[in-house]
């Protein structure tokens, strides 16, 4: 029934679908309460099953796990909490054997403090590996600037017996590396290109719109130098045709993207834009200042973007990652309707021109998570709720908005079975497992036919099988609509119609005379009427003239 691809073909990638593992929840093994590579091995045919092409797998290199591997140590070792490079080399090769790719997620932009680099940086000004991060001098009282870091406090950290600060845009342990310099460029492509002779078919490449930095203009992402960077960097480390690369760009907008994911393959293959996710943020506030998601908006963005890229560069399509809420929890409902309306959520996303990114446990419908305050462990949590509360918030206001938003709703371990700790580890997890995992589980989903499980394995099928998923061009429909998300795709005489309904309501539809021929390629309700859609039904019919 599956249709591996052939990725000796050309851009691939345009009609394939990846799932992000984030290891450390994924499965243990060894009984320590962490994810491992093992873990990663016993469920490939699960992955195979749901038929994906590829695992963006988040870092496993060495890393004091400051920031859950998002601080690397050593870009060209396994972090032995994860396993071995034996390890990793039997997950490459026996995901390859059954037609999945595996990209590796690349932190570009700083590294740990505790790399070799930066330990060396530290020892004197005039040490080789000084200028690989950032560094201006200082009196330790007034740092440089008042650039704050993105988990809180300033950018800038002082070095007392260097007279120096060095530059974070992340946490204290997670030093900027400083890419003016060659010499570091060069051993990043070294780097990057020992994964590529293990196999590794492809990278994610971590807030990569960021490496340009010119902290004395204050410059964060799109930095002057980012393109010839990046034009670099593709030419150096991703020569191969068929590597992917995607890269974070929370800066990206339709313009920039259509630079960064160029057909000509210069810079990058796509990249993760993130407007669409921010649009339940109060304008001016940061991402824990919730406002509702207005439909309209929610379809005027995607529009933007299918159309903007459309034939000039290429969309991933995702909602959920490993730094952000569950998405039935956020636009959908994880109550009553949470089937149907992460059905829902998926038929929308993964109608359009893109490639989809499932991140792990969302093919479950997995659901945010409430936990008191000291039970979570992601640093940007913790840093908000001790910055709010020093600066006056209501505690209670604060743990609202880490329910709504924190990244750990995102990292509770994979929910696997109904047995002890939902079948993930059987020592003590390192984050607690979802108590609903007694209903919400892989085990369960797979024995149900109806299971969201099996709607994702049929998404993912259509795609290869209709041609009008990679190529259709883009038409939204009612763009005022408060409830129905509805459009359609054309590639020639191949047509296909998606209609969503956003809420718990029965929503009035008016179908498009040209579509009403169409069968149905997919539905989350059985035959029904669809001028009059269903609490959170969705559809997607198809054509040919
Ligand atoms: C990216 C990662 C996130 C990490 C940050 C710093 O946004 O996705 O998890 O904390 O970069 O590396």
């Amino acid at each position: 029934m599956r249709k591996a691809l052939d990725k000796t073909q050309r851009g691939w990638w345009k009609q394939a679908v990846f799932y992000q593992i984030y290891p450390k929840s994924f499965q243990d093994t060894d009984g320590d309460g962490l994810g491992d590579l093992a873990g990663i091995l016993q469920h490939l045919d699960y992955l195979e099953t749901l038929g994906i092409d590829g695992i963006w797998l988040s870092p496993v290199f060495a890393s004091p796990q400051a920031d859950n591997g998002y601080d690397i140590s050593d870009y060209c070792a396994i972090d032995p909490l994860f396993g071995s490079m034996e390890d990793m080399e039997t997950l490459i090769r026996e995901a390859k054997k059954r037609g999945i790719s595996i990209i590796m997620d690349l932190v570009l932009n700083h590294s740990s403090d505790e790399h070799f680099w930066f330990r060396e940086a530290l020892k004197s000004r005039d040490n080789p590996y000084h200028d690989y991060y950032v560094w201006r001098d200082g009196d330790g009282i007034t740092p440089p600037n008042d650039m704050r870091a993105t988990f809180g406090g300033s950018a800038w950290t002082f070095v007392p017996h260097l007279g120096q600060y060095y530059f974070h845009q992340f946490a204290v342990k997670q030093p900027d590396l400083n890419w003016e310099n060659e010499s570091l460029r060069r051993e990043l492509y070294r780097a990057i290109r020992f994964w590529v002779d293990k196999g590794v078919e492809g990278f994610r490449l971590d807030v990569i719109d960021q490496i340009a930095k010119e902290p004395d203009r204050k410059i964060t992402a799109n930095g002057p130098r980012l393109h010839e960077y990046l034009r670099e960097l593709s030419r150096e480390a991703f020569r191969e045709e068929g590597l992917v690369t995607v890269g974070e760009t929370w800066s990206a907008n339709v313009p920039r993207a259509q630079v960064f994911s160029a057909p000509d393959g210069s810079e990058m293959s796509m990249v993760f834009q993130f407007e669409h996710i921010c649009l339940d943020q109060k304008p001016g506030g940061e991402k824990w200042d919730v406002m509702p998601l207005e439909l309209p908006k929610l379809k005027e963005c995607f529009c933007r973007w299918q159309q903007g890229l459309h034939e000039t560069g290429w969309n991933s399509l995702f909602f959920d990652n490993h730094d952000l809420p569950r998405i039935v929890s956020r636009w959908g409902d994880d109550g009553e309707y949470r089937e149907l309306s992460a059905k829902m959520l998926a038929t929308m996303l993964h109608g359009m021109q893109g490639t989809p990114y499932i991140y792990q446990g969302e093919e479950l419908g997995m659901t945010n998570i409430r936990l008191p305050i000291e039970q979570y462990d992601d640093l940007e949590i913790k840093n908000l709720y001790r910055e709010r509360v020093e600066q006056g918030y209501d505690p209670q206001d604060v743990m609202e908005s880490i329910w709504k938003r924190g990244r750990d709703n995102a990292r509770t371990p994979m929910q696997w079975s109904g047995d002890k700790n939902a079948g993930f580890t059987q020592g003590t997890p390192w984050l607690p497992v979802n108590p609903n995992y007694e209903t919400i589980n892989a085990q369960a989903a797979l024995k149900d036919p109806d299971s969201v499980f099996y709607y994702y394995q049929k998404l993912i099928s259509l795609r290869k099988t209709y041609p009008v998923f990679r190529d259709g061009d883009f038409r939204l429909l009612c763009p005022e609509d408060s409830r129905v998300f509805a459009y359609t795709r054309e590639s020639g005489c191949r047509h296909m119609l998606v209609a969503c309904n956003f809420t718990k309501e029965s929503a009035a539809f008016s179908v498009p005379e040209a579509c009403r021929d169409g069968r149905v390629l997919i539905s989350n309700y059985p035959q029904g009427d669809m001028e009059q859609l269903r609490p959170y039904e969705a559809k997607i019919l198809y054509w040919e003239t």
